[in-house]
């Protein structure tokens, strides 16, 4: 008697981190971004990028696809994402681009060389370094790899809703037998010591699901306490960027320096210090 084969559930048979690459990030996006904000400072274009905590290291990849003498840099600690961004991203650029991207499997805490314009830790990665302490050692460090004019762009979160335990926002990424969706979990937050657990997860169009797939131990900082640590570090400025809205209260797409914003209960934005 022949065993009959079992049917591979679509979550068995997805790739995380396509998920996550489709899901959370928007590479031209933020290298439109750092443009901009190294042009609001500068009235230059920069040429020279290190993305920490990298992942995947998509942002490197389309950083080089903007002109020949554009270089980037990509650093974090774990091997399969590298991996993976090398199989699947860093294989589909053009040779010339591919040779002007470095990746290096260390720590974000260790100096490199050349120094950079642009210094990007993006997706709230640095909220991992959960003290004062080792968020100052983290910025003084990235402060030492960066060029005499540049630029270090973080993204940040916040917002009452941002409190909240066990909130979930979903997204449809794509619809369709072949779609699926996204589900941003805010599993605990911890008010005395700012401590909070996030999760990704993502459900496909069979029920299937590929429960969390990516998990996130963080301390919840605040923009006040990022700009003065930065200050701290040795930066000499700081500017927030908050998305532009039009008359109706509706968002443009465009980021601003803003020093008072509306307090809506979920918020995005940046923060760009410069050297
Ligand atoms: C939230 S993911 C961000 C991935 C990507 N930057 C993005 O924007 O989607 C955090 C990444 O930081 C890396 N990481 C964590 N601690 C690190 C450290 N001390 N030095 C370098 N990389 C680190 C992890 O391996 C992981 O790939």
């Amino acid at each position: 008697m022949c065993a009959q084969k079992k049917r591979r559930s679509l979550a068995e048979k997805a790739d995380k981190y396509k998920c996550y690459l489709k899901s959370v990030q928007s590479p031209e996006h933020e290298v439109e971004f750092f443009d901009k904000a190294f042009k609001d400072e500068f009235h230059a274009k920069p040429t020279t990028l290190r993305e920490d905590f990298c992942g995947t290291f998509s942002v490197c990849c389309e950083w080089v696809k903007l002109g020949r003498q554009r270089t980037s840099l990509g650093v974090d600690l774990d091997p399969e994402p590298l991996a993976w961004g090398e199989k699947h991203i860093l294989s589909k650029l053009q040779p010339s681009q591919a040779s002007r991207v470095r990746i290096l499997e260390k720590d974000v805490r260790e100096k490199t060389r050349p120094t950079v314009d642009v210094l990007a830790a993006q997706n709230f990665s640095f909220w991992l370094f959960k003290t004062r302490k080792e968020l100052l050692e983290y910025f003084r460090v990235a402060r030492s790899n960066m060029s005499r004019q540049s630029i270090m762009v973080m993204d940040m979160m916040g917002g009452g809703d941002c409190y909240a335990e066990n909130m979930v926002e979903k997204k449809v990424i794509k619809k369709g037998k072949k779609g699926f969706s996204y589900h941003w979990k805010q599993v605990q937050f911890n008010p005395v010591t700012h401590e909070a657990d996030f999760s990704i997860s993502f459900k496909f169009a069979d029920g299937s699901k590929l429960q969390d797939a990516f998990q996130y131990n963080w301390r919840f900082w605040t923009i006040a306490e990022v700009r003065e640590l930065l200050e701290e570090a040795g930066f000499t400025k700081s500017y927030v960027y908050w998305e532009e809205e039009d008359e109706d209260g509706e968002e443009t797409g465009a980021w601003i320096r803003a020093e008072q914003a509306e307090s809506y209960p979920s918020w995005l934005c940046y923060i760009v210090a410069v050297k």
